[in-house]
């Protein structure tokens, strides 16, 4: 895949935020419901599909997989699933571009089947670690080579994987979930220990297509062999991309900001706990009749402008808010003393290295700041300089610094934005709706 054009924004200083908006669907659902679709037996519906770079990618690598996905509408996706052992060998590497998801659960999917596979990526995600999934899944008999720890991964197929019992030593999603798809064409039992819960909404949608995914005291399981039923999935509006402006309003809402049909499962909402325990208005108002359907809890969010007190953050919310944690860190930024993240080393390894990206980002904005291995501390000031941020090509760096212009003095221009296409397509238009002076260059 070429590199994607660098773009700036220009984003101007001040405004205010408020009314209705909804944002994009969401990203991790997305993806899996994709890839559960293609490994079920029968056709899966999806509404609400994120059209993202990011999931057409997966959606791409199916298709390159022998699987057929119709888009008979902008946010509307059939996939007719192949069954037990129905995918075929791609004639070329798979490019997963941006995503991390894709290549980790991919991992999964293509650890146990008949033929083999190379995952790359761009240039960001040729630098991520994988073994951190190819370690355990060589544990069940999974055959991986990695380039020392990161893409291309090649995968040989195996189709006689074993069942694992393991602990996570990270708390990792895509770990889990990648172990979670290959133990289901494994023989016996998969046994998964986490050192903190991170989103489960693999474990919720594989229940939803059939496979019985067992979960307790912090142990998630399931027997291998089971066959996954084909299924219809409603993908909620992404909370991480509701995320920036949920901060947005909180630092510059006139009249309340309402961000309807969010996913709000409590395993991606840390970030409004973080909000609340620094004194920010935000109310959470249900949607009934969603739960049960794909299992995705869903609400309307509502946000009021608060006056912010910078705190500890407690470490166990870190994995709960662990995408959020860039913009998280305007609104420590914006806030009334010192805010501290520990245990948030994870965040070096994402798109870019977001403790590092963020640190930069707010030293040009005048924001005093300590970086630390595993984390920021942070020191709030009434308002920012403008100043020139780069991005890094990291899409939630980009968006977490328009918001921070809410703060400015003066414009923000912030460099090589082109990547927040692979999770907010619309951002631009999305963010002037809501009240920002935002230009792309
Ligand atoms: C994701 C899990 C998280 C998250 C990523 C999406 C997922 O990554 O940061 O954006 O969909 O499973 P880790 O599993 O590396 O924490």
């Amino acid at each position: 895949m070429s590199a994607p054009p660098v773009r700036h924004w220009r984003v101007a200083p001040g405004g205010t935020l408020s009314g209705m908006l909804t944002v994009p669907g969401d990203k991790s659902i997305s993806h899996r419901a994709l890839m559960l679709g293609a490994l079920a037996a029968g056709e899966t519906c999806i509404t609400g599909f994120l059209t993202s770079d990011d999931c057409l990618g997966t959606a791409r690598a199916l298709a390159a997989l022998g699987v057929r996905i119709e888009r008979p509408a902008e946010t509307e996706v059939h996939v007719h699933g192949r069954g037990r052992g129905g995918l075929a060998p791609s004639s070329s590497p798979l490019d997963l571009g941006n995503a991390g998801t894709a290549m980790r659960l991919m991992m999964g999917v293509l650890a146990p089947q008949s033929f083999d596979s190379t995952l790359i990526g761009d240039a960001s995600l040729m630098r991520r670690p994988m073994e951190r999934v190819a370690e355990p899944l060589r544990r069940m008999g999974a055959r991986i080579e990695t380039q020392e720890g990161r893409p291309p991964v090649v995968i040989h197929g195996t189709p006689q994987l074993k069942g694992l019992r393991y602990s996570l030593p990270v708390a990792s999603a895509q770990v889990k979930s990648a172990l979670l798809l290959a133990g289901l064409s494994a023989s016996g039992r998969t046994e998964l220990t986490e050192p903190a819960p991170s989103r489960d909404h693999t474990e919720r949608m594989l229940r939803a297509f059939g496979v019985d995914v067992a979960q307790e005291r912090g142990v998630i399981s399931l027997e291998g062999g089971q066959a996954l039923r084909g299924a219809t999935v409603a993908v909620p509006a992404d909370f991480s991309s509701a995320a920036f402006f949920i901060v947005g309003a909180v630092l510059a809402a006139e009249r309340p900001l309402t961000l309807t049909n969010i996913g709000v499962n409590p395993t991606r909402t840390g970030l409004l706990e973080l909000l609340q325990l620094m004194g920010a208005d935000i109310r959470v108002l249900p949607h009934t009749g969603t739960i049960g359907h794909n299992a995705e809890p869903v609400a309307d969010i509502e946000v009021r402008a608060s006056a912010l007190r910078g705190i500890t953050v407690p470490e166990a919310l870190v994995p709960l808010a662990i995408d959020e944690l860039p913009v998280f860190f305007i609104a420590a930024a914006a806030a009334q003393g010192d805010t501290l993240v520990r245990g948030a080393g994870e965040l070096r390894v994402k798109e870019s290295d977001r403790l590092a990206a963020m640190a930069a980002g707010l030293g040009a904005l005048g924001v005093e700041h300590e970086l630390l291995p595993d984390g920021l501390r942070i020191r709030g000031k009434a308002d920012f300089s403008g100043g020139a941020i780069d991005s890094l090509g990291d899409h939630r760096i980009a968006m977490a610094f328009a918001i921070a212009a809410l703060r400015a003095r003066a414009p923000l221009e912030i460099a090589d934005v082109a990547n927040v296409a692979t999770s907010f397509p619309g951002f631009e238009e999305c963010a002037r709706r809501a009240g920002l002076g935002l230009k792309a260059l």
